[in-house]
């Protein structure tokens, strides 16, 4: 992907032994299109060379005020004014309470407070000990520096470098990097919650055997990241599948048809928009043994017998609401032949305003997809393109739908 092109990102670094992820942060916004040019302070130098950033950015490293290179000899001016974003990552606790304090004595903080406000955000991931993570001088100046407009990502939990656990690790490289892409996405679904449920269910025979499908569950994650980027909050139902929850959203894991139906049930209550893209197994075991069905040589075969499933997506749609207003219902189908016609039928039989038809083989299990959109005024294809790219196209014009309906959301 290239979720990154065309921007300009001035990563400035502080010290802190986080510093190392930046390496790694440098080459990712790269490889997503942007260009890098890396600001340093004196302490961020202690943790890494300029030249390893250099390097990876392929453009020199500022570090002073009074740099040379530059013919006014006003880098905070010329760096900032040429970005469409400042990172700061890492962002120490010192650097953060010069921030809120508007200290300008060092390149970087009179590069932050030089930036037109209007035209260059500030985005921030702070690092450092869990106790100075927690102290509420820290928090203090995390919400001082959030109302000053400043977005800050976050920090990770774990094991840190001075041998204490807890709150305060930089995020990793690949989860700042999806949240600088979120950050430049459009925001059509702020205040809207979203649910979404994906992947497959899986149906126990006995307690080791069970029935399932190839469902990949990717569609449906994709759908929700693209949601949250769009500002929603975000609900997603995930059955049987190992994927990287996307970041900022709430994931509940179930196993079973019955288990999704529950939740999602549960979570409808508060959501405004539904998209049902999991692959719900059809029928279940109808008495799923409660020890292992044991193989005893005789030849004999188990006798199953099936029941059917709950219709998750028509029970939710065709549910009555009450406070909580309309709630917008996506279906999904997945056809091996005649996608048109087996999705307008589907659509109604469903009761959702709008369905959306792929081709089984062609997506299962697929980085990439095709969409048809059928909608009570006809239909519209998605060609085919990666599943996050069609993922971002779907919501936004979910996100046209849900506002012409003047469906709050
Ligand atoms: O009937 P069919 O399985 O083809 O319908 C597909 C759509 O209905 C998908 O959106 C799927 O998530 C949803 N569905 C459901 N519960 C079922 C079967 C399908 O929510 N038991």
């Amino acid at each position: 992907m290239n979720d990154l092109a065309g921007k300009h990102i001035v990563l400035g670094l502080t010290g802190g032994i986080a510093c190392y992820k930046s390496a790694e942060l440098c080459r990712a916004l790269l490889k997503e299109g942007a260009t890098v040019q890396v600001v340093m302070t004196e302490a961020a130098e202690q943790f890494i060379t300029p030249i390893t950033l250099q390097a990876l950015s392929n453009r020199p490293v500022y570090s002073s005020q009074w740099d040379p290179r530059e013919p006014n000899n006003m880098p905070h001016i010329n760096l900032s004014r040429e970005a469409d974003a400042i990172l700061i990552a890492p962002c120490s606790a010192d650097f953060m309470a010069k921030l809120v304090h508007g200290r300008a004595d060092e390149l970087l903080s009179l590069m932050c407070l030089a930036r037109p406000l209007d035209k260059v955000p500030l985005l921030v991931a702070p690092a450092m000990n869990r106790e100075m993570w927690a102290h509420p001088a820290t928090q203090r100046n995390m919400a001082q520096l959030t109302s000053d407009g400043a977005m800050i990502f976050g920090v990770g939990t774990g094991d840190q470098a001075c041998g204490e656990t807890g709150d305060g690790r930089m995020l990793e490289p690949q989860e700042l990097l999806e949240e600088v892409i979120a950050f430049f996405q459009p925001k059509t679904l702020v205040g809207e919650h979203l649910l979404v449920t994906a992947g497959p269910t899986y149906e126990a025979i006995d307690p080791v055997r069970g029935i399932t499908n190839l469902s990949s569950g990717k569609m449906g994650f994709a759908i929700a990241r693209a949601a949250r980027e769009a500002g929603a909050e975000v609900t997603l139902i995930a059955g049987p599948v190992h994927l990287t929850t996307p970041r900022g959203v709430t994931r509940v894991n179930v196993t079973s048809a019955q288990n999704m139906l529950e939740a999602t049930v549960d979570c409808a209550q508060s959501a405004h928009i539904f998209i049902a893209t999991a692959a719900v197994a059809d029928w279940r075991p109808a008495n799923p043994a409660e020890q292992k069905i044991k193989k005893d040589g005789s030849g004999e075969v188990p006798a199953l017998t099936f029941v059917e499933n709950p219709d998750i997506l028509a029970t939710v749609a065709q549910s009555p609401r009450g406070q909580s207003g309309a709630l917008y219902c996506v279906g999904f189908a997945a056809e091996s032949q005649d996608l048109l016609a087996n999705a307008q039928a589907k659509r109604l039989r469903k009761g959702v305003p709008l369905l959306v038809g792929n081709i089984g083989p062609a997506t299962f299990g697929q980085d990439d997809n095709a969409l048809l959109l059928v909608d009570e005024l006809g239909t519209q294809d998605l060609a085919r393109d990666s599943k996050l790219a069609l993922a971002r196209k779907l919501i936004a014009k979910i996100a046209t739908r849900t506002r012409a309906k003047g469906q709050k959301v």
